[in-house]
């Protein structure tokens, strides 16, 4: 399968249940947060928008919001959610962003998306485009360390088209180490200002008890914040 994207069949599935999932409502989105600056008055790009979450909170701290998303249902997600005060629309970040000005947006925010496109060169040269001199990029994807060693990988160097089962059915997506990560962003012209493996929550704690230890030994996403170099 070459694509660079697909939950096979569990899109409304997890529209429906991500904002209550541990690992995205306790785990994903705080760890997202506390790397977040104040938001008001701020252009926010929300990248991979599924069921309009971040859209609704970037809104909630006024900021202005683009959202967009590959996938139509998820766009009508978030529409849904949000109505007209943010712009949402459907657009392929491995596609460039035409949609976007040069030089328009303050914060450039992509939750667990990134991992879903194979060439990450050309994403990171469009959000260098569109980002105002004193910009921010913060993405959150899985950690390499940690698909390299679910899936039982002989090599930790190469990309892989991965294939997965999770309660909402197959999914597909890509992993590459970490020094692919850090070469794309500094090609594109950014610098890294922090790297972030999230410390388990409270709320995780309680509301997935028997996760905990796996997430106190095994890093499960990585976070960037990275600015133009
Ligand atoms: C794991 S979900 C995360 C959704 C949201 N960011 C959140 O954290 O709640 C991944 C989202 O990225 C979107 N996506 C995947 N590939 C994409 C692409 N190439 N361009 C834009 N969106 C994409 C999916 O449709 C899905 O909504």
């Amino acid at each position: 399968m070459t694509n660079d994207y697909q939950y096979s069949t569990g899109t409304k599935q997890y529209a429906e249940t991500v904002d209550t999932s541990p690992y995205n409502a306790y785990y994903e989105r705080p760890a997202m947060l506390s790397l977040l600056p104040n938001l008001q008055g701020k252009h926010v790009l929300d990248v991979g928008c599924g069921n309009g979450w971040y859209c609704d909170y970037f809104l909630s701290q006024g900021a202005t919001v683009t959202s967009f998303d590959r996938d139509q249902t998820f766009v009508e997600y978030t529409k849904n959610r949000v109505g007209t005060a943010a712009k949402v629309m459907r657009a392929n970040l491995a596609e460039p962003l035409t949609f976007v000005k040069d030089n328009s947006i303050d914060v450039i925010v992509a939750p667990l998306v990134m991992h879903y496109v194979e060439e990450w060169l050309g994403p990171f040269k469009e959000f260098r485009r569109v980002l105002k001199t004193d910009g921010l990029l913060l993405f959150s994807t899985h950690h390499p360390f940690m698909d390299w060693k679910l899936f039982d990988l002989k090599n930790y160097f190469e990309i892989r088209f991965l294939e997965d089962e999770w309660k909402i059915g197959k999914v597909y997506f890509y992993r590459r180490p970490l020094t692919q990560i850090s070469a794309d962003l500094e090609a594109a012209g950014f610098v890294i200002e922090r790297i972030l493996e999230p410390p388990i929550t409270d709320d995780f704690r309680e509301a997935k008890p028997s996760h905990v230890e796996k997430l106190e030994n095994n890093p499960w996403f990585i976070f960037f914040r990275a600015r133009l170099a």
